[in-house]
């Protein structure tokens, strides 16, 4: 039965063992699908191989193997790195590239692709690899339709889907907007827990307040999204004068309990160009003029 079903899963190749690489060609393997494995440092493959996986003897080799190739490298460069030596091997394949990079370099890299007779489906991957194989994850997909239709079984042994359109750059582009919100939030948040614990107040005893926090910004979003679509920023239930005032609370607080100010002084600084702008009596989504005019 495992045979057999090993026989009727499509065969991948997987090209990049970092730890998502090795996550998906596990995910890949436990769903029975032959994979055939490479990496720049060999010895990555060892323990997959020993769990079933075939290892490639070269790159050549890797994209000979199968018409389904994943690429999981640290970003396109790498790619690039790996694949112009042997773009003569790149015909006919269906390049998943779950690389992380910019929507403008993965647009790139689909037209190179096609200039070598190879397709790029763009991925963005929103999970860490410890989530790869459940089907709650997502992974943003773009490029040619009919290529995602035709390996989306596939590509659902990894997370769940969501194939969002033809462009090959709007996967990284939607995946780098989750980044931006993530990575600025992540850091507010450990910049929050520092001035605490400044004050002797552990990270788990301000972890409920935190969280909470946390969960009362979908409910802004939510109110502030029509109105920035409008471009309406009536400053109706908030101003920008009193956010500056609010900001600068911040700055001083983080100033007295010793700790680099450096995060709330660039938001104050956005807010006073937004003050200079002419937005005081705005809502602070005025700030987004402000962004605009960079
Ligand atoms: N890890 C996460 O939580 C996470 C979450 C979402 C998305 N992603 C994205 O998924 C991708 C892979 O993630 P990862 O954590 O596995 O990345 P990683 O640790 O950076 O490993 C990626 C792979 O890239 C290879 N590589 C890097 N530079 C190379 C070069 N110049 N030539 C050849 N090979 C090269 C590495 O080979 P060697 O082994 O030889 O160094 C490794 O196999 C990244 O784009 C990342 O942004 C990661």
């Amino acid at each position: 039965m495992g045979d057999k079903q090993a026989v009727d899963k499509q065969a991948v190749t997987v090209i990049g063992l970092g730890p998502m690489g090795r996550a998906m060609t596990r995910a890949f393997l436990a769903a029975g699908h032959p994979v055939t494995v490479w990496n720049r440092t060999a010895s990555k493959a060892d323990d997959l191989v020993a769990e079933g996986a075939v290892r490639a003897d070269s790159i050549e080799g890797a994209l000979a193997a199968n018409e389904l190739v994943v690429l999981s490298l640290t970003d396109y460069a790498a790619m690039y790195a790996l694949l112009e030596p042997v773009v003569a091997a790149l015909s006919g394949r269906v390049l998943v590239n779950l690389t992380s990079d910019t929507p403008e370099h993965a647009r790139a890299a689909a037209a190179w692709a096609e200039r070598h007779g190879a397709r790029q489906l763009t991925g963005g991957v929103q999970s860490p690899p410890s989530g790869i194989g459940s089907p709650e994850m997502s992974t943003f997909y773009s490029g040619p339709t009919e290529l995602f239709e035709a390996h989306r079984d596939t590509l659902a042994v990894l997370t769940g889907t969501d194939y969002r359109g033809t462009d090959p750059g709007l996967a990284a582009l939607l995946y780098q907007l989750q980044m931006d919100i993530f990575w600025t939030s992540m850091l507010s948040a450990l910049h929050a827990l520092t001035v605490a614990r400044a004050h002797g107040i552990s990270a788990a005893e301000f972890l409920p307040y935190a969280s909470s926090t946390a969960a009362s910004v979908p409910g802004f979003l939510a109110f502030y999204a029509p109105r920035l679509d409008a471009d309406e920023h009536v400053g109706d239930v908030d101003n920008l004068a009193m956010g500056v005032a609010s900001v600068e609370h911040v700055l001083h607080t983080t100033r007295d309990a010793g700790v680099d100010a450096a995060l709330p002084s660039a938001v104050l600084e956005i807010f006073r160009r937004g003050m200079a702008a002419g937005h005081g009596g705005d809502s602070f989504t005025s700030l987004s003029e402000v962004f605009r005019t960079a």
